[in-house]
Parts: C-alpha cells; structure tokens; sequence
C-alpha cells in the first residue's frame, strides 16, 4: 500500500483507476450522484490527492481542510469549480484534460446545430405521439444550414473544430474572440464585434469558458440583437447564458431556436420553464460523451494525478504559476 491517500469523486473506467491503484491508497465514491460538498471536507485532511469531476466544488475552505492536498485533477477541460486563484496562492497544482475532448464536443455543437435548424427532436415526437398522417409541405420545415452564416462566440480549440465543420457546410463563419484578426482568418473566419456577429448570424454557438467576464455573456441585450430566426448553441456553461432571457426571447420568438448541452442550473430542474417549450432542445451535458473520449480523459486526469503526487510538474496544469514562485 502506497502512503499517498487519494479520493475520486466518482468511478472511472476500470483500466484508469487500476493504474491509479498502484500509485496510491486509493478510495472512489462509488454512488452514481456526487458526494456532498461536505463528504469531500471530511476526507480531505487526509487526502494527498483529489480527482474530482465538474460536479464538485472545490473552494478555499476545502483546499485549506486539506493540508497535505498535493494535487487536483479534475477530469474535464473546464475548471470554473474549482477557486484556481486559491489553489494557487496555496501551490497546490490543478490538473485538466485539454485537447482530447475537443473533436467530439465539436461533433457534438454541431450535431446539436444541425438537430435544432432540422428540428430532428420535434420530428421524433410528432412521430412518438402519432401526429404523423401524411406528408405535408410545410410540416416541421426548419433552417437551411449549408451556406448560412454562422457567429463563433470563443474560438480556443473546440470553437475552431466548430469552425472547420462549418467550413464544409460552406458557411460563412464570424468570430468574437481574444484571437488576432489574423488568426481568425487563418481559421477561415472573419473577427467582428460580438454585435456584429449577433446581428448577422444564422447560427451563434458558444465556446467561451465560464469566468467572471462571461457569466450571462449572452443576455436580454444580446438576445435582442439576433435575428428572428437564428439559432442558439451552448455547449460551453449554462451561465455564459442568462436562463430567464433566453425563455422570454424564445416564447416572444425574438429567436427562432435553442440547443443546449448545458444549463444554469444543472441538472435543470423537471419544472423549469425553458423544458416546457418545443424550440429549445435541451441535453443532459454530454458533448464529450463518446467511450473513447471519456477515456482519454479519465488517462488524463489519473496522469496529471499521479505526477502532482510524485512531485512532478503535471503534464496538464490550469495554473503552471506555481511552479515559477520561489
Ligand atoms: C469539460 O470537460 O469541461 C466538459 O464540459 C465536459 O463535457
């Protein structure tokens, strides 16, 4: 038995928690939902590594419960539960998993944009409830999206894997983001204001991290500023989207659609009003969600695990800073 004592907040695939095994004691809440905030507290003074996923909240509080904490990992390329600047001031390094995910999220913004302009989930339940009587010619007619203009709020590595399916669409793309206007047109894109961009898109998909500055990007403001009959992709944070505005712009029909991955709050509760509305296609955050993704992640967050308890520089790491304090 290794000395290290090490908590994962949930079960991983087999072959990623045996390897972990063998460098650590090792503990995994075995439950399907998360341990509460206050279980990982009681743990963590013992603890010398944590794997946690998006689900935990991982404040100063619990990092200073934790005084032998030697690393996080979180399994996911988002880190917005997890106070960084505390971790930090405190060295401990945080580990994520870039990179791996990027192509099937990607897949996935765009499966939810091609969903929601065809409007596939609302053909499925005409079809379940036996509305189906007869071809028609105006039956469930959606959005066209080969040659439509398509705004990319974000454009770190899923925003331009968004881009490049978007490029064979032959879609014009727009982009607000931190990125040169040089590295956008490399991209293929065209750097605009964020009003530019809403006022001209089909298509507006979100790939902004959750920050300070992002929280509610997209607001009553915003939304009133898009086209009657585009459409709205979050795969990025529920809150880089105010929930109440977007009800109200898709009940008023100030926007066509919405599909989102992510919601604010999440789960969103059974009640709440945007489930009840047939032009918002709501999915229970799963973007990443192939086998062979949430394995590499799961390689990634033990790797980056493992080398935070030998003392190593995680090969992944959200705040590299520590390493340069003397
Ligand atoms: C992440 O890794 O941040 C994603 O949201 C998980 O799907």
């Amino acid at each position: 038995m290794s000395e290290f004592k090490v908590f994962v907040t949930r079960q991983l695939p087999p072959t990623s928690l045996e390897r972990l095994a063998q460098h650590c004691d090792l503990e995994v809440w075995d439950d399907f939902l998360p341990p509460e905030y206050e279980i990982v507290l009681g743990k963590v003074g013992e603890l010398d590594g944590l794997l946690c996923l998006l689900t935990d909240q991982i404040d100063a509080a619990l990092m200073d419960a934790g005084s032998n904490l030697k690393v996080i990992s979180n399994m996911a390329v988002g880190f917005d539960n997890i106070d960084i600047p505390a971790a930090s001031q405190r060295r401990i390094p945080v580990g994520n998993t870039p990179g791996v995910l990027t192509q099937t999220t990607a897949d996935f913004a765009f499966a939810l944009l091609m969903a929601a302009a065809r409007r596939i989930a609302e053909g499925q339940r005409y079809v379940q409830n036996g509305h189906w009587l007869t071809w028609h010619p105006t039956v469930l007619s959606g959005q066209d999206v080969y040659g439509a203009t398509l705004g990319i709020i974000g454009c770190g590595r899923i925003g331009a894997a968004v881009m490049c399916r978007a490029q064979g669409f032959d879609m014009r793309i727009l982009v607000n983001s931190l990125e040169t206007e040089e590295e956008v047109r490399q991209l293929g894109g065209e750097k605009v204001s964020l009003d530019e961009l809403l006022a001209a898109s089909d298509f507006v998909s979100l790939h902004v991290p959750l920050t300070d500055e992002t929280h509610h990007l997209i607001s009553e403001r915003e939304l009133a500023k898009m086209k009657p009959t585009a459409i709205l992709i979050n795969t990025a944070r529920g809150s880089v989207l105010d929930p109440k505005a977007l009800y109200a712009a898709l009940k008023d029909g100030q926007i066509l659609a919405a599909a989102l991955d992510v919601t604010d709050p999440e789960p969103i509760p059974a009640d709440d009003p945007l489930l009840a509305l047939d032009n918002c296609l709501i999915v229970p955050h799963i973007a990443s969600a192939s086998v062979a993704t949430r394995a590499k992640m799961a390689e990634m967050a033990v790797d980056n695990l493992i080398a935070g308890l030998r003392g190593e520089r995680l090969p992944t790491c959200v705040n590299p800073e520590i390493y340069e304090q003397s």
